[in-house]
């Protein structure tokens, strides 16, 4: 190959990348079809919900949720609760919403165009908070991961889910991921960390923590300064 060519093939592998990070336009809704219907992206998604026990009546947010299959999912399980979703890509919040109508107009599912940085008041806290191959594309994991810890209730539960998708990728790559993850919910505040792997090519990791009961050090009203 040329070195135009070269570079060429080059610039499109990066913005067909992009598009995974925040789908837009006529290649992002592509890159939508891609998740909602790739084999591996579906069994990773079921996957990643199985692990999360999810019951009857829990009130659940996904970040990142794309084309909206683990929403589908959680909502197959919280069959008397709540999922709740947040993404920064309005062609992604579209195409979730169509895949997950009925529930929107039970108003089981309520899905907002959001980014992780600039998350909306949800009420209530949450049981369970899930992410797909969505954390490394945060601009601030570790101060998102905060942000979420107090979104949960004490005792609540957090899955986060990593299936490297470069080039080369192999169960070493995963084996990394997964380490960042944990490392990232430490530093966030979670504990109870357990990892587990689904044999894809390359493997999937999920991390899964709890939001530790609460601290009664981090309680401003026991702080004598208000
Ligand atoms: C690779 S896709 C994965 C989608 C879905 N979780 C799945 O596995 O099918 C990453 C998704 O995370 C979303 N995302 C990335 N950064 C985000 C952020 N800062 N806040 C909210 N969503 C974000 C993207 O728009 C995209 O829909």
């Amino acid at each position: 190959m040329t070195t135009i060519g070269a570079t060429l093939k080059q610039r499109a592998i990066r913005a067909m990348v992009r598009q995974f990070h925040q789908p837009r336009g006529l290649a992002g809704r592509l890159a939508g079809w891609i998740m909602a219907h790739r084999d591996s992206n579906l069994r990773r998604n079921r996957w990643a919900v199985s692990l999360l026990d999810i019951g009857p009546t829990d009130r659940v947010l996904e970040v990142g949720f794309g084309p909206g299959i683990a929403i589908a999912e959680l909502t197959g399980r919280a069959t008397r609760g709540h999922v709740y979703g947040v993404d920064h890509s309005e062609v992604m919040v579209r195409q979730a919403a169509r895949r997950n109508a009925a529930a929107i107009r039970a108003h089981r599912v309520h899905l907002a165009h959001a980014s992780v940085d600039r998350l909306p008041d949800f009420g209530e806290p949450f049981d369970a908070v899930l992410a797909v191959n969505s954390v490394g594309m945060w601009p601030d994991p570790v101060e998102g991961l905060r942000r979420i810890r107090r979104l949960l209730r004490s005792g609540g539960r957090i899955a986060l889910v990593s299936q490297p998708r470069c080039p080369g990728a192999t169960r070493d790559t995963t084996a990394r991921a997964a380490q960042e993850l944990q490392d990232l919910l430490t530093r966030a505040g979670f504990t109870r960390l357990r990892a587990e792997t689904l044999e894809l090519d390359p493997p999937a990791a999920c991390v899964l923590a709890d939001n530790p009961a609460d601290d009664p050090a981090d309680d401003p009203a026991d702080d004598p300064a208000g």
